[in-house]
């Protein structure tokens, strides 16, 4: 029997924009690879986040081989800062974006992305959240001072994934407590980050359910 969410999500892959030549390589390398990337509904959304507020310099946190960077480009960003820390990934998204002409646009930093983004001073356009989920609230705080004043933050992994949502739904909306970070990690970071944006006055946040879903807050100082 299909579920009525598989149905939905066919649908939204198969309206999802065309991907490029590159886009469609890279997707195919993260299947043989099994590696986890935003996909192409949740990349396009970031393409047109891009485009609706004109971002021009984004920094990732966790960026893999650079596919989600790629969506970012598209949307018209000129400067996508990749972090990663795993040696094989950057040197893969390295050879994949020079080949396609993009390693202008697209610069990859080989290391903890807590670090990197010390070395940056902005101002970013936007933001993608998408590595440790326990270390969301330390990224979003880290990467606060550098965000113009139309920014736009994306935190990825906020809707599915390894998550108990049974409990995330109940703190939201009646203050059951999260599980501690010993107990579930990824619960306890997912549910931190969302009250640490939610509470922050400097910005708005809504959750949308594409890919694993987005977090997106945009700046309102
Ligand atoms: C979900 S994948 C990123 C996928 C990518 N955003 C995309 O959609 O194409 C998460 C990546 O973050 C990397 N990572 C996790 N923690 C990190 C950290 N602290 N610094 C740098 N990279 C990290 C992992 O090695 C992994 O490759």
């Amino acid at each position: 029997m299909t579920h009525r969410s598989d149905t939905l999500e066919s649908f939204l892959q198969a309206t999802a924009p065309e991907p490029t030549p590159l886009q469609r390589e890279m997707a195919e390398t993260a299947t043989e690879l099994s590696f986890p990337i935003v996909g192409p509904v949740a990349g396009a959304v970031l393409a047109q986040v891009t485009r609706l507020t004109d971002a021009d310099r984004v920094f990732e946190f966790g960026s893999g081989f650079g596919y989600s960077a790629t969506w970012f480009v598209r949307g018209g960003a000129t400067d996508v800062v990749c972090t990663e820390f795993d040696e094989d990934e950057v040197q893969l998204g390295r050879e994949l974006v020079a080949d396609a002409g993009l390693d202008e646009r697209i610069t990859f930093e080989y290391g903890d992305a807590m670090e990197t983004v010390t070395q940056y001073d902005g101002p970013f356009d936007a933001v993608l959240i998408d590595h440790q989920k326990h270390r969301y609230v330390d990224a979003y705080d880290a990467v606060k001072p550098t965000l113009s004043d139309s920014a736009v933050v994306v935190a990825d992994n906020v809707v599915r994934g390894p998550l108990d949502f049974e409990t995330l739904a109940a703190h939201f909306s009646d203050g059951t407590p999260l599980p501690s970070q010993e107990e579930d990690e990824g619960t306890w970071g997912i549910g931190t980050y969302l009250n640490r944006v939610r509470e922050d006055d400097d910005s708005e946040t809504v959750l949308l359910p594409v890919g694993s879903g987005l977090a997106v807050s945009t700046v309102t100082r």
